[in-house]
């Protein structure tokens, strides 16, 4: 049965087992690669997208849990708080390998769409689950920092 939902800000159906994961979907089906996979289990944070705006793990959340609802991608990131995170993780160069950071950033932005002048202790706390071999996390908490200012100003 076909699942419809609203993907980017755009209807979406996906023809494919609703028990399906979501993110199984998103890369295999529609295509979308931007969403990494790294566990598959919950713990890694790589495969971070939003829900009716919240950071899920798209590992481990069946496609029928998205029906009706609102899924968001790091292609189509669109809010001020999002350019920001964008802008900061470029600006302070972020990144390492990589591997995380779309996770990361979905994380990030999620948190400053809620918070818009969030504390150290804020954004460890928002950010536990997304784990980083390459351990950019000082980077990180900087870069969201930074973004939250740029957003806020
Ligand atoms: S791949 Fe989903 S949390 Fe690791
Ligand atoms: S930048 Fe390499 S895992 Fe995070």
């Amino acid at each position: 049965m076909p699942t419809i939902f609203v993907l980017n800000g755009q209807s979406a159906t996906l023809d494919a087992d609703p028990t399906m994961p979501l993110l199984w979907a998103l890369r295999e089906i529609a295509g979308l690669h931007g969403t990494k996979f790294g566990c598959g289990m919950a713990l890694c944070g790589a495969c971070t997208v939003h829900l009716d705006g919240q950071a899920v793990r798209s590992c481990v959340l069946p496609l029928s849990a998205v029906a009706g609802r609102q899924v968001t991608t790091i292609e189509g990131l669109q809010s001020k708080q999002a350019k920001a995170v964008q802008a900061a993780w470029v600006a302070l160069q972020v990144p390492q390998c990589g591997y995380c950071q779309s996770g990361q950033i979905m994380s990030a932005t999620a948190l400053l769409e809620k918070n818009s002048t969030p504390t150290d202790a804020d954004i460890d706390s928002a950010m536990s689950g997304n784990i980083c071999r390459c351990a950019t996390y000082p980077r990180i908490r900087a870069a969201i920092h930074s973004a939250a200012a740029a957003a806020g100003a």
